[in-house]
């Protein structure tokens, strides 16, 4: 199913549970704008390279409008306006004053060298730099890009606007970056993942994970769940697939992955088909790549008994309804992958004031992961989307991290 048409399906069906009215239903569907820009690049070669980029910008009911920059060939504006929706309900979710936004360019970034991804990153930046600001939208990074992508914004930005460090997060520490930036959407991932298995008496040290992607999300999470003494006993990326039922050596992974730009080849475990490894015998599977990948045509064959969502959308509605009747729990995206956002929060808050946050990220997370209602099937569509709507009633309502 197309990333937008599932999105909305899950809004519209929390919508009618929630008893919403259908204008205002209709209203929260469309986005506040849609831009989208022709970037021409020079490549190294000197031949010219052109590529469309997109921002979508969802709603800013809340706060100043949030989300990340993708960089993937499969970019295209329905999946964009799709992941600005998410941002949407995430930043309500987590109670953050900001509202949603999402962007991308569709190319390989795997296939363009530093410099033309440093070309291509202010040509989109030039054409997009009226459009976004540090109380308008804050992009951050996502798939295919990472902080020196931002640091390429902050600093084209800045030739236009004068230096303005709030206006992307998880930039480069060195240029006012928040420390643990980085690995917050895979901790995110891992206090969710504790608060859950605690609910039905089980802890992340006596579950074996399975894991699709191995990026920032992926990564951070399999190290984090193994330090915590889970069992990471198969994972993948866009190279290939690795397993070890006795789980494998995560550390040895990354150092693997680093040097060899993927898990393939790694001698630690045995080669597996990726197409195999959502369906692997596990407790706990986590998509940390792609929407999309859990569907009707492989929800039957997943064995896992719960679902964490690291990625945006990687489970359709159809296979939502198929692993519900199976009795698999699935935790959402925009609760699941919510800690990405809450530290750029902090980083944004840092830099707007100019002064250091010293909120626990820990503390943060996890008052709102016991202040909602999630594993009530029923009532979770009406706890992810509430606080948003509330808060459309009361825009200037809001908490804040208090800044010492
Ligand atoms: N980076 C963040 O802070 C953040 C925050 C919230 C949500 N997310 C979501 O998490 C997901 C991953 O983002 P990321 O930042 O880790 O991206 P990334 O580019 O760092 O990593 C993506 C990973 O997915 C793998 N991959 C790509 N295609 C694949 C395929 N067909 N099969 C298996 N693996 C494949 C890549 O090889 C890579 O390991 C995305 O859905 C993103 O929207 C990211």
């Amino acid at each position: 199913m197309n990333a937008l048409a599932a999105t909305s399906r899950n809004f519209k069906q929390a919508a009618k549970l929630l008893g919403l009215d259908s204008k205002l239903e209709k209203s929260l569907l469309i986005p506040f704008r849609e831009i989208k820009v022709e970037c021409t690049i020079p490549k190294d070669d000197g031949t010219l390279a052109s590529f469309v980029g997109f921002r979508v910008q969802h709603d800013n009911a809340r706060g100043p409008m949030k989300g990340g920059i993708r960089y993937h060939h499969e970019v295209d504006p329905d999946e964009v306006n799709a992941l600005a929706q998410l941002m949407t309900w995430k930043t309500a979710v987590a109670n953050i004053p900001y509202g949603g936004a999402k962007g991308g360019i569709g190319c390989s970034p795997g296939e363009l060298s530093i410099s033309e991804l440093e070309r291509l990153t202010r040509v989109f930046t030039q054409k997009l730099h009226d459009c976004i600001g540090i109380h308008t939208d804050v992009p951050a990074p996502d798939m295919g890009t990472n902080s020196q992508t931002m640091a390429w914004i902050l600093d084209e930005y800045s030739k236009f606007h004068g230096y303005s460090p709030a206006v992307v997060t998880g930039k480069p520490v060195d240029l006012g970056g928040s420390l643990g930036r980085d690995a917050a959407t895979g901790r995110g991932v891992l206090f969710a993942t504790e608060a859950l298995l605690a609910e039905y008496g089980k802890s992340t040290s006596d579950q074996r994970f399975v894991i699709q992607g191995f990026g920032n999300v992926g990564s951070w999470a399999a190290q984090l769940i193994s330090e915590a003494g889970g069992k990471v006993i198969a994972v993948s990326d866009v190279t290939g697939a690795v397993k070890n039922c006795n789980g494998l050596d995560i550390p040895k992974l990354v150092e693997h992955s680093m040097e060899n730009r993927g898990v393939k080849g790694f001698s630690g475990g045995d080669a597996l088909d990726p197409k195999l490894l959502l369906t692997e015998d596990c407790d706990v599977l986590v998509p940390a790549a792609l929407g999309g990948v859990i569907k009707r045509e492989n929800a039957n064959d997943i064995r896992a008994k719960f679902i964490i969502e690291a990625a945006n959308h990687p489970t359709d509605p159809e296979a939502d309804e198929i692993l519900s009747k199976k009795g698999v729990l699935i935790l959402p995206d925009i609760f699941a992958n919510s800690g990405g956002v809450t530290v750029s929060y902090f980083e944004w808050v840092q830099r707007v004031l100019n002064r250091r946050a010293p909120h626990g990220f820990r503390t943060f997370f996890a008052g709102f992961v016991r202040s909602s209602n999630r594993l009530n099937p029923q009532l979770s569509s009406l706890v992810y989307y509430r606080p948003h709507l509330q808060s459309l009633a009361a825009t200037q309502e809001y908490p804040r991290v208090h800044v010492g």
